[in-house]
């Protein structure tokens, strides 16, 4: 499995996810500008992998604040954060990484700055080493909804791309054929960006898992044709009532899901929850350029002059989501006080 990101030396190397799967180039950042770049331009995408792009790439910028007084520091790198925060909207593991750094400075006031640089840096490595180790414990919780033998349906990319490694919707997936099950997966391209069929099709053959991948709009088809036994996502970010967001184009196939009594399951890490928001209403969604509608795989296909909206994300309804699978165990509906209780200790 070729790794999301990494240090290397004091710079921070990751693969550019929009060149995938053609070719498999470095994005090198230097500095703290270039991650929130790389994150804004997508070169690295996936809620949890965002949430480690921005640990490290604030460890970096720590780096560059040249100054040995506590206080300036500290102004610098509240700042370098704010800045971070704003790269992409609707992931809450980014708020979540840059909150985690600031409570780390925050709480090292009477440190050396060299020291808090450091202690910075060997976090945003525990992060990227959680974060794998957390999926895997997704996985392995997932397991027991996978029936024996079965045909799933996924959307996006929730794999190891889209974290630090190994994935959470994909996680449950690698997780079930570790152990045996036979299974099929069916992928949605995932329009405009095609994060299915490029890159959650690369990563299940590369683990040599039977993969299949169809137009998003296909779907509901094989559903009412009952070739799909569950279907499986990740999220960018869920309420504490269990809303969720995750890529546009997941509302609608819980909707169809519910329709034909398929389970439709949603995987992500205690860091994917926000407390913060009521409900899914509240989650703000990116919206990017027209551009990526119009076009396919960079190439312009539409009449120039047209307008295209394209939200990049949407919200679906805890009461179409059959189960939250968590690290730390899996919910089931009503989703509230459960979210509530294992998000006490994280
Ligand atoms: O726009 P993207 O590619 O960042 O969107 C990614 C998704 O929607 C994923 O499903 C989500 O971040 C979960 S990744 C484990």
């Amino acid at each position: 499995m070729i790794p999301t990101i990494k240090w290397e030396d004091n710079y921070i190397y990751l693969i550019d996810q929009r060149k995938l799967p053609s070719r498999k180039e470095w994005f090198v950042c230097r500095t703290v500008q270039d991650v929130i770049a790389a994150i804004r331009e997508m070169a690295i995408r996936g809620a949890p992998a965002i949430g480690v792009a921005a640990g490290m790439g604030l460890a970096l910028g720590a780096q560059s604040i040249d100054t040995e007084n506590y206080g300036i520091f500290r102004k610098r790198f509240l700042e370098m954060g704010e800045q971070m925060k704003s790269a992409r909207p609707t992931a809450v593991n980014l708020k979540w990484a840059v909150e985690r750094m600031i409570k780390i400075v925050e709480g090292m006031h009477d440190d050396q700055v060299e020291e808090i640089k450091q202690t910075i840096r060997n976090e945003s490595q525990m992060i990227l080493e959680r974060d794998i180790e957390i999926n895997r414990e997704i996985g392995q919780r997932g397991l027991a909804l996978v029936p024996d033998t079965a045909t799933i349906l996924t959307h996006c990319n929730a794999g190891a791309l889209a974290t630090g490694g190994y994935g959470t919707a994909l996680g449950v997936i690698r997780a079930a054929s570790e152990a045996g099950t036979d299974i099929h997966v069916f992928v949605d391209e995932t329009r405009p960006l095609l994060q299915g069929m490029r890159l959650t099709a690369f990563e299940l053959r590369e683990d040599n898992i039977p993969a299949t991948v169809i137009v998003d709009s296909a779907a509901g088809y094989l559903m009412r044709k009952k070739r799909i036994d569950l279907v499986i996502t990740g999220a960018d970010r869920i309420a504490s009532n269990g809303d969720m967001a995750n890529k546009i184009g997941s509302y609608q196939l819980a909707v169809l899901a519910k329709e034909n009594n398929i389970p439709f399951y949603v995987a992500a890490p205690l860091s994917s929850f926000d407390l913060d928001l009521e409900n899914g209403d509240l989650i703000p969604i990116e919206e990017r350029e027209p551009e990526e509608v119009m076009s396919f795989a960079g190439h312009l296909v539409g009449p120039e002059g047209v307008n295209a909206y394209n939200p990049a994300f949407d919200i679906t309804p805890a009461q179409y989501i059959s189960a939250l699978i968590t690290e730390k165990g899996v919910l089931t509906p009503p989703y509230r006080s459960g979210i509530k209780d294992l998000l006490k200790d994280p």
